[in-house]
């Protein structure tokens, strides 16, 4: 790739970085486009967190994304927030525009849209594994998406109670979100409620690192309870393939893994920055570069 001068800088900013896939997936969609922008990572600490915005402003960087352990952090050096970054309280994605710093969140929307090319998801039941942050921004994005239930199931059920009430105070008090399905049921508790919860559950997504490499072979549940009406979205993405996912395609589920949302993520970043119009025609491209470094 030759960038001239008047290429464009866009980057990532977290600590640590080096098992990024981001540089791969961004670089791919530039070197695709034919663009002389590039991507690349810049390991920042928490101390120089506040110099690092002001350096990529004073170096007319277009972009960052923003990951570990800077999420919530950096939010108080922006300009503006994004409504649905505020309510989730993180932030993966700054745009800089005319001086201004504006942060949005595209890990929640990012999962939605990998899981709206198979299903739609109005007055669908969903159970989420974990309390922690990515089950923060799918649960937010989610429950503005038209679902009927969400249950929240975490091993320290004060985080899925928190998690749950605060979805609730938010979601109720806004007028903001024409998809909000105001009867919405929201309901918290621990893995012992699993079993009679599925039956009738249509999409549970793990966002717990139970199996993740190089823990690959469990599952945060018992492979018996799943069924073929069941979609199972795992957010972890090494591997591509985890445990979970395998004991679901045996008993005939759908299944995504969290390559989906790593990459529509991405690419919904690409968009906020206006590198692409429609994130749909590059997402092959993202793909096919975060999967050849798996
Ligand atoms: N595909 C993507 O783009 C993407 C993006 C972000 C995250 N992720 C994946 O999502 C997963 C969660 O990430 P995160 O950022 O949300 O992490 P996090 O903030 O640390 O939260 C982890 C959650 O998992 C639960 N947990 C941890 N170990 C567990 C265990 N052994 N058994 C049961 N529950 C356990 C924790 O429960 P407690 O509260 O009880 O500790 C917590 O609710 C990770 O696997 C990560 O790789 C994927």
């Amino acid at each position: 790739m030759i960038i001239t001068g008047n290429g464009k800088v866009f980057g990532l900013i977290g600590d640590p970085i080096g098992h990024s896939l981001s540089t791969f997936m961004h670089n791919a969609v530039f070197k695709e486009l034919n663009l002389d922008y590039a991507y690349l990572p810049f390991n920042v600490k928490k101390e120089n967190l506040s110099n690092a915005i002001n350096g990529a402003k004073s170096l007319n960087i277009k972009g960052l994304n923003v990951t570990i352990p800077h999420k919530i952090n950096v939010m108080k050096f922006m300009d503006e927030i994004d409504f649905v970054a505020a309510m989730i309280g993180a932030v993966n994605t700054i745009k800089f525009e005319n001086g201004k710093t504006i942060a949005y969140n595209t890990d929640g929307i990012g999962a939605i849209k990998s899981l709206e090319k198979i299903t739609s998801l109005k007055n669908k039941k969903i159970i989420i594994l974990g309390a922690g942050g990515a089950s923060r921004a799918v649960s937010f994005q989610l429950a503005i998406s038209g679902i009927n239930e969400l249950l929240i199931l975490n091993r320290n059920t004060e985080k899925s109670k928190y998690l749950i009430n605060d979805l609730k105070n938010k979601l109720n008090n806004s007028d903001n979100f024409s998809d909000f399905n105001k009867d919405t049921k929201f309901n918290y508790g621990d893995f012992n409620i699993l079993k009679e919860n599925i039956k009738d559950c249509d999409i549970l997504i793990n966002a717990t690192p139970v199996g993740l490499y190089p823990n690959a072979n469990v599952s945060p549940i018992d492979e018996n309870i799943l069924h073929s009406d069941l979609i199972v979205y795992d957010l972890i993405y090494n591997p591509i393939e985890t445990k979970l996912i395998k004991d679901a395609k045996k008993v005939d589920g759908k299944t995504l893994s969290g390559v989906k949302m790593l990459v529509y993520q991405g690419a919904e970043s690409l968009k906020i920055w206006d590198v692409i119009d429609d994130p749909i025609n590059i997402i092959d491209i993202m793909e096919k570069a975060v999967i050849s470094k798996l």
